[in-house]
C-alpha cells in the first residue's frame, strides 16, 4: 500500500522536472525488517555521510507540553507537534529510503491515540521497515543535574513501556539520544547501560573539552560510569554530535529557516546544485578531520522542525542524489539517510578501541564567561514541589499494590496512580524541574502535579481504608512546612496516619500546628508518646501569612514500620502544662546523644559540631551571603545571570548579616535555635532527640532587587576540615565525584569563572572531608554548590534575577506568585552530619533516603472506630540495610514490577558494602508471589535478553560479559550500586 502510493508520486514528479529520475542514489530496498538491519548500506571505502532527519521538541520550555502538542500560541514559538507527525509520515511514504527518528514518547503517545486504525496501520509498517525509528523513547528527555535517578527511571519506563507495547520489539529504541540537557551527568550514563542502549549520543559540553577532543579525534568514547558496578554492565558507548544537534551551515530546509534550496533545473537562471554539492563535501571532509573512522554523522534538523516536511525531504532527496552523482567523477564521500543506531553500528563495526571515561560532563560552558550552573537552583519551589512530589507517588504506587484494586474504587471512589506518574514524567523534562522554561509553564508543571496528587490522595485513602478497615475520612495537609493544617489547628481529638515507603522502620519527627497548649500522644499500642508544645515562630508566621492560624506546633516522634503505617492518636488536655517558651538568648550549645552543636554567644551563628559517639569535633560556622548578578554589563563578558547561567558581578559574596538574632527552645523532643538574619533571611537550627543529623531550616525571600541588581543567595559552611580544594557531590542522588577547584580529570582548564565555573549540582548530598572528618550535607531538592576555600562548602538556595540570559527563555528569573507578589520565599533543609570518613556513608545514605521518600501523614478528625487496625506492614520483615526498595508499582493486572536496590558503593562502608540476599517470595505480607522474572532497568526487556554492543577500551581489555547466577529463583543477591528489576506475579493473600 505504502509502496504504490510512494511509485505514483515518484512517476509523477519525474514527469513533471524532467530533471530526476527515482531512486535517488541508493538502493531502494523494502525490507521488512527493522533495528539494525534495517540500515542502508554504506560504502567501505569511502567517507559515509549519516544524514539523521530529527525534530528536538522540548516537553515544554516557551509553551506548556499541550501547547506545543497542538500548535498552539504560536505567537510564543510557532511550533506544533501533531503537525510534525501527520507530515513526517506523509513524507516517509513518498520515499522508502527516509528516515526520521522520533524521541518524545509524551508527544508521540498523544498523537498516536488521535490516529485512526489505518494510519495506525501505516505508521507500524514504517517502524517494522526501520523508516521511522525511535530513540531514546522516555516520557521525555530529562534534565541531567537536577534529576534524581528514582523519577529519571519511572519516566524512561513509562515511555518505553507504550513503544514496546504498541510496536513490539520493532519499537526499543536502540540508542539513547540528549542532544539539548545542558552537562551530562554520569549516573544518567550508568542508567542508559542498564537499560540496555546500546550507545549514546549528545549535543552539548563544555567549549574548552570539545576542542580538546576534537583536536585528539575523542568526541567519540567509552564511559564507564559507575566506580562499583562490574564493567560492562554501566559502560556505555557515548558519541558528541558535531554541531549541537543542528543542521550544518548553510543547509537548514525547514520552513523555519532561509538557507537556499537546491535549485537544480540547469534551465533556469539560478541553478546552484554545484555551488551545494561543493559547500557540503567542504563541511563533510572537514568533519571527518575530527572523528575516528569513515563514518560521520549530520543531525539535519532542530527545535520544532518538519512541521512542513516536504521542504526538508525534497532537498535532502536532491543532496543525496547529487553528492552520490559526484562519484563518478572520483568523489570518496557516499551520503545516505540513516539514524543515530545505523550510524552506531557502523562504528560497532569499525573495531577500534575507544577513550574511557570515568569522570562527567558538568559544569557546562559554552563560552569563557557562560557557565550553565545556574539552573543548578533555579526556582527551588519547582524543585522542592518536584521531590516531594516522586515521594508521594513512590507511596500511592507501594498503595495500589498493597491493599489490590480496591485502592482504585472504593470507598472514596475513583482513585489513580497513572495521573500523577504522568505528571511527574513531564517534570523531568530538560526544561522543567530545571527551572529553565518560562513562569507560565513552570506553573503548568506544578499544576499537573497537583492534579496528579489530588489522584493519588483518593487512591491512598482507598487503600488506608482497606488496609485498616476504617473509612473515616482522610484529610491531607500538604503545608506542614510552613505550620498549617486546619485540622489539627482546630480539632480537640484527631489521629495522625504515618505512612513509611521505606523498606526498613523509621523514626521521624512530627509536627503540627495546634492552637491548645498542652496534648497527649499516644502510639497505636497506647502507650504514651513523649509530646512538646513550642510557639510558632515569627519566621513561619510570616511566610505562612494569612493561610493559617496556629499560635503553636506539637512535636513529637513517630515510628512507622517497613512499608507500612501507624497510627498515633492526638487529644487536647485542658488544663495542662503551659507551653515551652522561646527564650531570647543564644545557648552556648544544643546536644543529644549523637550530637553536640556549639554556637558563639556574640554573634549567635553556629561554632562547632562535634560527634558524642566518635568524639570527633570540627569546627563550623556558618551564615548566609549572595552574589550579586552580573547584569551583562562589563568588559569581559555581556553575559547576565539568568535561568541557566551563573555569573556573579563579583567573587566576593556580600554577607547579609556578621550576626543573627537569635531565640532558643529547648525541650526533651526537640532543641532548636531560631536565628534571625535579616527580614529575607532567617534559619532554625534543630536537633531531634533521635537523631543523626542537624537540621538546618531555612527560609529565604522575598529576595529584594530595590537596588536594581538580581541576588543569588547562598549558605556557607566554614569548618576546619582540610579539604585540600576538593569536595563530592551525588550523581543523580547515586555515586558520588570527587569535585577539585579549577580542574577537570580529563582535559586541561583555562578557569575563567572563579566561581560559577567551580560549582556543580547536588542532587541529595555533597560532602567535604579530610582524614579524620567528614561533614556531609544532605539537601532536599537539587541544588548549585562549590568548594571555593578550604574547608568550605557554599550551597545556593535561592535566585532571582532581572535580566534574561539569552538562552531563549526570553524572560528573566524573577518569580512572583499572589500570594508573594514582592517576591517568592522559599524555604528548605539540609541535614548535617559529622562521621569518620570511612564509614560516613553508614549514616549519610540512610539519611538520604528519608528525606527522598519520607512518611506520608494522613489525618482523622475524632475517634477511630474500635475495630481500626492502627499499624501495617507490607513487608514480611524489614529489609537489610543495604537493600532499597525502589519501585513497587502495580504493572497489569496479576503483575506488579520491583526494583531492589544495593544504596552502597563498592568502597563506601565496612558494613554494608557487601552482596546482600533477598528472597522474593517471602517479601510481601499482602501479596503472594506466585511468579518472577528479571527485566533490564527500564522493563521494557528481558533481562536474558539484553544483549548489547561490546566495546574496547583504548586503555585496558574488553571486559567480558559476567553472568552472576542467582542461587535460586527466589533468592536474587544485589551487589553495591547494582539495581534489579523484577516483574512478579501476585494475588493478594
Ligand atoms: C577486531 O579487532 C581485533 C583486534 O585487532 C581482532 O582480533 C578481531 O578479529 C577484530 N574483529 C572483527 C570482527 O573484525
Ligand atoms: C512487550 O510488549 C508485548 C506485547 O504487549 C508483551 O507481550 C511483552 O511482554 C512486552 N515485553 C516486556 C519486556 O515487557
Ligand atoms: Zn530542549
Amino acid at each position: 500500500m505504502a509502496a504504490g502510493s510512494l511509485h505514483l508520486a515518484v512517476t509523477f514528479l519525474s514527469v513533471l522536472t524532467g530533471v530526476l529520475s527515482f531512486p535517488l542514489g541508493q538502493e531502494t530496498k523494502c525490507s521488512d525488517t527493522c533495528g539494525y538491519e534495517s540500515c542502508h548500506a554504506t560504502k567501505p571505502n569511502m567517507l559515509n555521510v549519516h544524514l539523521v532527519p530529527h525534530t528536538h521538541d522540548d516537553v515544554g520550555w516557551l509553551k506548556t507540553v499541550d501547547q506545543y502538542y497542538y500548535g498552539d500560541r504560536n505567537d510564543i514559538q510557532h511550533a506544533g507537534v501533531q503537525y510534525i507527525l501527520d507530515s513526517v509520515v506523509d513524507q516517509l511514504l513518498k520515499n522508502p529510503d527516509r528516515r526520521f527518528i522520533y524521541v518524545e514518547t509524551a508527544f508521540f503517545y498523544r498523537w498516536w491515540k488521535q490516529q485512526s486504525s489505518s494510519t495506525q496501520q501505516t505508521v507500524k509498517q514504517l517502524v517494522n521497515e526501520g523508516r521511522l525509528e525511535f530513540v531514546n523513547g522516555g516520557w521525555c528527555m530529562s534534565d541531567e543535574a537536577t534529576t534524581h535517578y528514582s523519577a529519571v527511571i519511572d519516566q524512561m519506563t513509562m515511555g518505553l513501556r507504550f513503544l514496546n507495547e504498541t510496536f513490539g520489539p520493532c519499537g526499543r529504541p536502540r540508542v539513547a539520544w540528549h542532544i539539548d540537557p545542558f552537562g551530562h551527568a554520569r549516573e544518567h550514563a550508568s542508567m542508559f547501560a542498564q537499560m540496555g542502549y546500546d550507545g549514546f549520543f549528545f549535543g552539548r559540553l563544555d567549549y574548552q573539552d570539545r576542542s580538546q577532543r576534537m583536536m585528539k579525534k575523542e568526541q567519540e568514547l567509552l564511559w564507564r560510569a559507575s566506580d562499583s558496578l562490574t564493567p560492562p554492565m554501566a559502560d556505555l558507548f557515548t558519541g558528541i554530535l558535531p554541531n549541537g544537534y543542528n543542521p550544518p551551515e548553510g543547509f537548514c530546509w525547514d520552513q523555519s529557516c532561509d538557507d537556499p534550496p537546491i535549485r537544480d533545473d540547469p534551465d533556469l537562471e539560478d541553478y546552484n546544485v554545484d555551488d551545494v554539492v561543493r559547500r557540503f563535501l567542504t563541511i563533510a571532509n572537514s568533519q571527518a578531520l575530527v572523528y575516528k573512522t569513515n563514518h560521520i554523522i549530520m543531525t539535519m534538523g532542530s527545535d520544532f522542525q518538519y512541521e512542513n516536511a516536504n521542504l526538508w525531504y525534497k532537498n535532502l532527496d536532491k543532496l543525496i542524489h547529487y553528492v552520490n552523482a559526484q562519484q563518478s567523477n572520483g568523489s570518496k564521500v557516499n551520503v545516505l539517510y540513516s539514524t543515530p543506531s545505523c550510524y552506531l553500528q557502523e562504528l560497532h563495526r569499525a573495531n577500534l578501541t575507544w577513550p574511557l571515561k570515568t569522570d562527567d560532563f558538568f559544569p557546562y560552558a559554552d563560552n569563557a564567561h557562560d557557565f550553565w550552573t545556574g539552573y543548578f537552583t533555579s526556582r527551588p519551589a519547582l524543585k522542592r514541589y518536584e521531590r516531594i512530589s516522586n515521594s508521594n507517588l513512590q507511596t500511592c504506587n507501594q498503595l495500589e499494590v498493597l491493599a489490590g484494586p480496591v485502592s482504585r474504587e472504593r470507598p472514596f471512589g475513583k482513585g489513580d496512580s497513572q495521573t500523577m506518574k504522568k505528571a511527574m514524567a513531564v517534570a523531568q523534562h530538560h526544561d522543567a524541574v530545571s527551572g529553565t522554561e518560562k513562569q507560565h509553564v513552570a506553573n503548568d508543571y506544578a499544576r499537573r502535579l497537583a492534579n496528579g496528587w489530588q489522584h493519588c490522595q483518593v487512591l491512598v485513602s482507598n487503600s488506608l481504608a482497606a488496609l485498616s478497615s476504617s473509612s473515616a475520612e482522610r484529610i491531607y495537609c500538604d503545608n506542614l512546612n510552613i505550620s498549617v493544617c486546619p485540622l489539627t489547628e482546630s480539632s480537640k481529638k484527631f489521629s495522625v496516619n504515618v505512612y513509611n515507603p521505606l523498606a526498613r522502620p523509621v523514626t521521624w519527627p512530627v509536627r503540627l500546628p495546634v492552637n491548645g497548649t498542652a496534648y497527649t500522644v499516644s502510639d497505636a499500642k497506647g502507650k504514651s508518646v513523649d509530646c512538646q508544645v513550642v510557639p510558632v515562630s515569627r519566621a513561619t508566621r510570616e511566610v505562612r501569612r494569612n493561610r493559617g492560624f496556629a499560635v503553636n506546633e506539637l512535636v513529637f516522634q513517630v515510628q512507622a514500620p517497613p512499608l507500612g503505617y501507624s497510627t498515633y492518636s492526638v487529644s487536647l488536655v485542658q488544663d495542662g502544662p503551659p507551653p515551652a517558651s522561646a527564650h531570647h538568648r543564644t545557648p552556648t550549645v544544643i546536644q543529644n546523644k549523637f550530637l553536640r552543636v556549639t554556637f558563639d554567644p556574640d554573634t549567635g551563628l553556629l561554632s562547632s559540631l562535634s560527634n558524642v559517639e566518635t568524639k570527633q569535633s570540627i569546627k563550623l560556622t556558618q551564615n548566609f551571603y549572595w552574589y550579586n548578578a552580573s547584569d551583562g554589563n562589563n568588559t569581559e563578558s555581556i553575559q547576565p545571570s539568568g535561568a541557566y547561567i551563573f555569573r556573579p558581578n563579583s567573587s566576593t559574596p556580600f554577607i547579609i548579616s556578621r550576626t543573627a538574632k537569635t531565640e532558643t527552645v529547648q525541650t526533651s523532643v526537640v532543641q532548636e535555635v531560631r536565628q534571625w538574619f535579616s527580614p529575607w533571611v532567617s534559619q532554625v537550627v534543630r536537633l531531634h532527640a533521635d537523631s543523626r543529623a542537624l537540621e538546618l531550616e531555612w527560609t529565604v525571600g522575598p529576595l529584594p532587587i530595590d537596588d536594581d541588581l538580581g541576588k543569588e543567595v547562598i549558605t556557607r559552611l566554614d569548618t576546619s576540615i582540610k579539604t585540600s580544594e576538593i569536595f563530592y557531590t551525588d550523581s543523580n542522588g547515586r555515586e558520588m565525584l570527587e569535585r577539585k577547584k579549577d580542574f577537570r580529570p580529563t582535559w586541561h582548564l583555562k578557569q575563567s569563572e572563579p566561581i560559577a565555573g567551580n560549582y556543580y549540582p547536588i542532587n541529595s548530598r555533597a560532602y567535604i572531608k579530610d582524614d579524620v572528618d567528614q561533614l556531609t550535607v544532605v539537601t532536599d531538592r537539587s541544588q548549585g554548590g562549590g568548594s571555593i576555600h578550604n574547608g568550605s562548602l557554599e550551597i545556593m538556595l535561592h535566585r532571582r534575577l532581572l535580566y534574561d540570559d539569552v538562552r531563549g527563555v526570553a524572560e528573566p528569573l524573577n518569580e512572583t506568585s499572589s500570594i508573594f507578589p514582592e517576591g517568592l520565599v522559599v524555604r528548605g533543609r539540609l541535614l548535617l552530619s559529622l562521621d569518620r570518613p570511612p564509614v560516613a556513608a553508614d549514616t549519610h545514605r540512610p539519611l538520604a533516603q528519608e528525606v527522598v521518600l519520607q512518611p506520608l501523614l494522613t489525618f482523622t478528625n475524632g475517634d477511630l472506630s474500635p475495630n481500626t487496625r492502627l499499624e501495617f506492614s507490607g513487608l514480611q520483615a524489614a529489609l537489610p540495610s543495604a537493600v532499597h526498595l525502589l519501585t513497587l508499582t502495580q504493572w497489569d493486572k496479576d503483575s506488579v514490577l520491583l526494583r531492589l536496590e544495593h544504596q552502597f558503593q563498592s568502597w563506601e562502608s565496612k558494613v554494608n558494602s557487601k552482596p546482600v540476599t533477598v528472597n522474593l517470595q517471602k517479601l510481601f505480607s499482602t501479596l503472594q508471589v506466585l511468579g518472577v522474572s528479571e527485566l533490564n532497568l527500564s522493563a521494557n526487556q528481558w533481562k536474558d535478553e539484553m544483549i548489547r554492543f561490546d566495546w574496547t577500551p583504548q586503555t585496558g581489555k574488553k571486559p567480558l560479559l559476567k553472568t552472576f547466577e542467582d542461587p535460586s529463583v527466589w533468592e536474587v543477591t544485589l551487589r553495591p550500586m547494582e539495581i534489579r528489576t523484577f516483574l512478579l506475579r501476585v494475588s493478594l493473600r
